[in-house]
Parts: structure tokens; C-alpha cells; sequence
């Protein structure tokens, strides 16, 4: 006969089992070979400062939570009803010495982590020395970046030289986003109406991958940048590349004929292309094929991707403020011949 107790102990089993799987899913989950998105690897100053304060903030709060959460198990099972009418526990309410402990204990804990938190957030307000501006403009959903002393303006893709701290005005156009280069430097949200500052300096060339982390609307997971910390030559290569005019497509050419539907579509109306056109609702198209994304950063940089992208942008990117146009399959090749020679 399956008794009572029997099935109690089945269940207890069963839940037991479920426990663990849990415990091991979430534990996989959170294992990442190829983790480009991590602050725990910092590639720069900011990042370093903050990675320095979360290490032992991370063991100390790991302490206390395995303290707590394993006496709460404890005692979850040393004192369960065991159905056997066993006398409840010895009740300790009113015993000061121990509710004073469990009240100046965490209070101690609390002001020690407080005090290299607040004098990290002071270290990170402090302005650099010699810092390159940019004012980043935060869109649904892209990013604009604009280097007012080097007359520059791109979109999605930050460039900057190594070692060199940049001084970032956080500017937004419309609703609240936040600006996010985990290897580089800890969030700051951009805030319509009040321009926030950071400043984020790359220690080691290479290409790091941030993104919005703010929900900002149906295509917040699709605003992406890119920040590529360079060599100061490659910088300045870069800089005197994106100052250049657009180049006009050869005479006769499918590109040529692009050009004439970026006008006549209404392209024009939202894009700066420089010498060409000055709208400003969408990306500076100027030297769109210097990038190596687009739309936030979420496509690469392809003629394919830019045909379905034109055939369709809501389409694909949800949401997209840039609109269906319904272009034929011709006006879209010429249209991606002529942003081909955007270089
Ligand atoms: Cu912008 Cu989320």
C-alpha cells in the first residue's frame, strides 16, 4: 500500500529534483564563452574604477547571501511540520542582544560598502584632462554622434584614439534612453531636456559593442553602437575622411539615378548627405559606407541588407521612424548603387 507518508516524500523528491534543475539552468544560463557585452572585462579607465568597486561589493554581498539563504534552508527543514504533533520551537521574540546584533550588523555592512561606492561615483564625475567632445544624441533607435571641435557628425559607430578620454554631452531627442560601452564605461541615462555628462577613455585598441539600456520603445533591444578605440593615426585618418564632401556618382550611372530618387522620394528631407541635402531626422548618410552597421547598429553594412532594408524598414526593424517608401525593386538598386558610393 502507497501511504501517505510515502507520497509526501515522493513529492518532497520531486521538488527537490525540480530545485536543482532550476538552480542548474540558471547557472548555465548565465555562463557566456564569448561575453562581448561584459563590464567585468574593462578596456578602459571608467570601466577599471567601476570593475574595482564591484569585486568586493560581489564577495561581500555573496557572503551575506549565502549566510542568510542557508540558514533560512536550515531552518526551513530542521523545524517543518512533520506531521507527527511535535511542540512548536522555542520562540526567541524579545531577546535584545540578538535583535540588536541582526540590526548593527547590516548597518556596518552598508556604510562599508557605502563608502568606496560614493567615492567611486565622486572619481567618475571628475572631468579628464585634454578630452576629445562629443555630444551623443540619443533617437528611437539610433545614435548620433557629433564632434563639434573636429566637424564631424556619424551615427551608431563612436570612434575614438586610444588613451585618449573622450567628454560626452548625453543629449535626447526624444524619449529617455541610456548610453551603455560596458568594457569602456558604466551607464548614463540620456534624459530629454537635461543633458547628462560622462566621459570614457579605451586603454586598448579594439572594437567594443554597447547599446541602449533604457527601454525605450518597440525597437530598444535594436539600439546597438559600436565604439572602435583606435591608434591616434588611425583616428585622424578617420577624422579627415568623414570632414571630406560626399563624392558624386559618375554621370549615367545607376548611382547617378539613385541620386536623383534621394531627392525625389523625399531621402533628403531626413538625411544630411553634405552638399547634397540637410535633414535631420535620420542618420548623416555623408560616409555611411565608412561604417560597418547601420540601424542602430543592427544590420552589417551590405548591399543585401540594404535592399530589404529600403524594401521595408518597419518590416525589419520594428517600429523604424523610417517608413515603407513602396519602392520597386528598380528604384531600390539604384538607390542602393548611389548609398554604395557614399564612401
Ligand atoms: Cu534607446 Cu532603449
Amino acid at each position: 500500500m502507497r501511504t501517505g507518508r510515502w507520497l509526501r516524500a515522493q513529492t518532497a523528491r520531486r521538488v527537490r529534483l525540480g530545485a536543482l534543475a532550476a538552480l542548474a539552468a540558471l547557472a548555465v544560463a548565465a555562463c557566456a564563452p564569448n561575453a562581448p557585452q561584459t563590464t567585468l572585462d574593462p578596456k578602459g579607465p571608467n570601466a577599471q574604477t567601476i570593475s574595482n568597486l564591484i569585486d568586493p561589493v560581489f564577495w561581500v554581498a555573496g557572503i551575506v547571501f549565502v549566510l542568510v539563504e542557508g540558514m533560512a534552508i536550515i531552518f526551513v527543514i530542521k523545524y517543518r511540520d512533520r506531521g507527527d504533533n511535535s511542540p512548536e520551537p522555542v520562540q526567541i521574540h524579545g531577546n535584545s542582544r540578538l535583535e540588536v546584533g541582526w540590526t548593527l550588523i547590516p548597518a556596518a555592512i552598508l556604510v562599508a560598502v557605502a563608502i568606496p561606492t560614493i567615492a567611486t561615483i565622486f572619481k567618475l564625475s571628475n572631468k579628464p584632462a585634454n578630452p576629445i567632445n562629443v555630444t551623443v544624441t540619443a533617437h528611437q533607435w539610433w545614435w548620433e554622434y557629433n564632434y563639434p571641435d573636429l566637424g564631424v557628425v556619424t551615427a551608431n559607430e563612436l570612434h575614438m584614439p586610444v588613451n585618449q578620454p573622450l567628454e560626452i554631452k548625453l543629449v535626447g531627442a526624444d524619449v529617455i534612453h541610456s548610453f551603455w560601452v560596458p568594457a569602456l564605461a558604466g551607464k548614463t541615462d540620456v534624459v530629454p531636456g537635461q543633458n547628462n555628462h560622462m566621459s570614457m577613455t579605451g586603454s586598448t585598441p579594439g572594437t567594443f559593442l554597447g547599446q541602449c539600456t533604457e527601454f525605450c520603445g518597440l525597437s530598444h533591444a535594436n539600439m546597438r553602437l559600436k565604439a572602435f578605440v583606435q591608434s591616434p593615426d588611425e583616428f585622424k585618418a578617420w577624422v579627415e575622411g568623414q570632414r571630406l564632401a560626399a563624392t558624386a556618382p559618375p554621370g549615367g550611372s545607376p548611382a547617378e539615378a539613385g541620386l536623383a530618387l534621394f531627392a525625389a522620394k523625399g531621402c533628403s528631407g531626413c538625411h544630411t548627405v553634405e552638399g547634397v541635402s540637410a535633414g535631420k531626422v535620420g542618420p548623416n548618410l555623408t560616409h555611411l559606407q565608412t561604417r560597418t552597421s547601420f540601424a542602430g547598429s543592427m544590420f552589417p553594412m551590405n548591399p543585401d541588407k540594404l535592399s530589404a532594408w529600403l524594401q521595408n524598414p518597419p518590416g525589419v526593424k520594428p517600429g523604424s521612424k523610417m517608413p515603407n517608401l513602396n519602392l520597386s525593386g528598380d528604384e531600390i538598386s539604384k538607390l542602393v548603387a548611389y548609398l554604395e558610393t557614399l564612401k
